[in-house]
């Protein structure tokens, strides 16, 4: 008796990968998730517990307290630094390289997709892994050991020091969400991978697509409000349905970059 595929892909869905001309990737925390990366939501424990993250996420928050706010995104990088990419992340590397035009959107800070091998990256949330002056929103390489308390200051001015990720009740970089707006449209594959699709302006991505007539697959094991609107919806962890999916497409070259490729 043959064992069946962990993740079965129907045969439509493997053409649709292997044929697009023109692929645009939406990823959110559900892609990292199998990195051991908590989610926004999930990420206070000990210490931060008694915090709401939708508090210390937002521009006020710094104004008020900056020591603080500095010292949760310290602990969030410090828990990404850890965390390695997983094959759902290298998936999307196998699928950059055989996609005639390839864009990924991520709502993800934590930079796992650079560290996986993707390359064509639009990060609309920002990344951990810059920080800006909160004054001249010019990133800042580096800096003095700031007072107790404190975050850092900007060499020149003298500000603050934050990361360069988007706040609640901040606009995304102009450049970053027009990028993948342009993207969604001219695409005729959109895959929507661990997201809630809850959060705009990202989650109206795959509706652009939509409207524009790519075929749109969603990867989640829960449901979303996208679902019921997806032209297929793998549930599904995107480790487990990204590969499976590589290995469908492109059966005789796919699986060993897919399960364990690393950066091209
Ligand atoms: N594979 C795929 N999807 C998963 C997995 C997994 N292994 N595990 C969880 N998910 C799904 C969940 O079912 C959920 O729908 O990932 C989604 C995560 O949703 P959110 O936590 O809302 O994350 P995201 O959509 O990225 O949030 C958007 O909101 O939290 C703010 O600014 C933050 O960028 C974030 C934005």
């Amino acid at each position: 008796m043959s064992r069946a595929p962990a993740c079965p892909i129907p045969e439509p869905l493997a053409r649709a990968l292997a044929d697009a001309r023109s692929i645009v990737v939406l990823t959110g925390a559900g892609v990292s998730a199998e990195s051991g990366v908590p989610t926004f939501r999930d990420a206070q424990t000990g210490l931060w517990a008694k915090f709401d993250p939708f508090e210390l996420a937002t521009p006020r928050a710094f104004a008020r307290q900056p020591g603080l706010v500095w010292d949760w995104y310290a602990e969030r990088r410090a828990a990404v630094a850890r965390a390695l990419p997983n094959p759902g992340h290298r998936a999307l590397v196998a699928i950059e390289g055989r996609a005639p035009s390839f864009l990924l959107a991520t709502q993800n800070v934590d930079g796992l997709h650079h560290r996986a091998g993707s390359r064509s990256i639009v990060e609309l949330h920002g990344s951990l892994a810059r920080v800006r002056c909160s004054r001249e929103d010019r990133e800042v390489a580096a800096w003095d050991e700031p007072a107790p308390g404190e975050p850092p200051r900007c060499p020149d001015c003298g500000a603050f020091l934050r990361p360069d990720v988007v706040w609640f009740e901040e606009a995304l970089p102009a450049a970053a969400i027009e990028r993948a707006e342009a993207a969604a449209r001219a695409c005729d594959l959109m895959i929507v991978a661990g997201t809630s699709a809850e959060v705009h302006p990202a989650a109206a991505l795959p509706w652009l697509a939509r409207a524009a007539g790519a075929t749109i697959v969603e990867i989640n094991p829960s449901a979303t409000p996208l679902t019921r609107h997806a032209d297929h919806a793998l549930r599904e962890r995107s480790g487990v349905a990204l590969p499976a999916w590589v290995a469908s497409a492109w059966p005789a070259s796919a699986a060993p970059d897919a399960a364990g490729g690393g950066a091209k």
